[in-house]
């Protein structure tokens, strides 16, 4: 465990809603990115080394490079903004002794809510709508304009069954109507507001889901879970909804099964190498693509601020890290 360490410096890569920053300052002595804008590794590897914290979000590589600059120098924490960890490789940062937390927990009805808007506007082609009206091109009211389909009494597949898919298959299965069914690798005992089914491999979630949506983390067991091949298996009007990561869909083969109309649509919050996306998502049809806004309200993203200012707190007072990262 650390040893405890007085005013320690963090250095902080983007702008946080105010409130968080403010209880930054409190116990910290932060280094702020007041221009907000991405920094390159150097940069990362110079704040890191010159600080006891870096606290890095989603959109900052914290390779092994960087993790050594920091080693090399005073770092000695990596606070991440936000619950998922890919982006840092967590093997040089053991490996350098340099420990890291997360902020699980406090995204998660944000992060279920905007699942359930995607899952909405696919099915009631929202986006379609949307777009149609503003390029002016909506000529009235008519009996069978836009027609979409009910989600109640659908079945919605949940891949990966942590505390967003939970929250998902909540307001999906008490709000909406729908079927629960899903796969997670171990066993889940502690659904009991609402009916769930288990099965015991993604196949057969894509072979009877109307509505796929994603919720495992990132990582090599994971990397495309979502293949062509599990994509041919889906039904021809099913949905593909991916609030995680990008890289745990086969991107090509999806817009491949959207631009040919194998399948119904995707709803996509995340992108494998955003903010790049890929031009065959963008020109697919039916789709309603988002800037990575699964945990973007106020309220969450505050509390993802005061969750890296526990941790990092704890860990320079001497004291175990409230949420570490294994
Ligand atoms: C996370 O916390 O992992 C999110 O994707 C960033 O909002």
């Amino acid at each position: 465990m650390q040893s405890k360490i007085e005013n320690p410096t963090i250095f902080v890569t983007r702008r946080w809603p105010a409130e968080a920053e403010e209880a930054l300052k409190l116990y910290f002595n932060p280094t702020f990115n007041y221009d907000d804008v991405p920094l390159s590794a150097e940069q990362l590897s110079e704040g890191f080394s010159t600080h006891d914290a870096l606290a890095p979000t989603v959109s900052d590589l914290i390779d092994k490079k960087v993790i050594a600059a920091g080693a090399a120098g005073r770092g000695r924490l990596i606070a991440n903004y936000g619950v998922g960890v890919n982006h840092i490789d967590l093997t040089a940062a053991k490996n350098a002794n340099i420990s890291v937390s997360n902020t699980p927990g406090v995204l998660t009805d944000a992060t279920a809510d905007l699942t359930v808007t995607l899952i909405l506007m696919l099915a009631r082609r929202a986006g379609e709508g949307e777009r149609e009206l503003r390029s002016r091109n909506w000529t009235g009211w008519r009996p069978t304009h836009l027609m979409g389909r009910e989600v109640r009494g659908k079945t919605l597949g949940i891949i990966g069954m942590g505390r967003i898919g939970k929250a998902v298959g909540q307001r999906a299965a008490l709000g909406f109507g729908m079927n629960i069914i899903f796969f997670n690798r171990s066993k889940i005992r502690d659904i009991e507001d609402y009916p769930a089914i288990q099965l015991d491999n993604v196949d057969e979630v894509c072979r009877r889901a109307d509505f796929i949506s994603l919720h495992c983390a990132a990582s090599p067991e994971t990397f495309k879970i979502l293949s062509a091949d599990r994509i041919s298996m889906m039904k021809h009007d099913a949905c593909v909804i991916n609030t995680a990561r990008g890289d745990v869909i086969d991107e090509k083969a999806l817009a491949l099964a959207l631009k040919r109309r194998k399948i119904g649509g995707a709803g996509l919050d995340v992108f494998d190498g955003e903010p790049d996306v890929d031009q065959a998502l963008i020109d697919a049809p039916n789709t309603v693509l988002l800037p990575h806004l699964g945990s973007a309200t106020l309220e969450t993203r505050t509390a993802m601020g005061l969750k890296v200012v526990e941790n990092a707190k704890a860990f320079f007072d001497g004291k175990p890290l409230i949420d570490p990262v294994k």
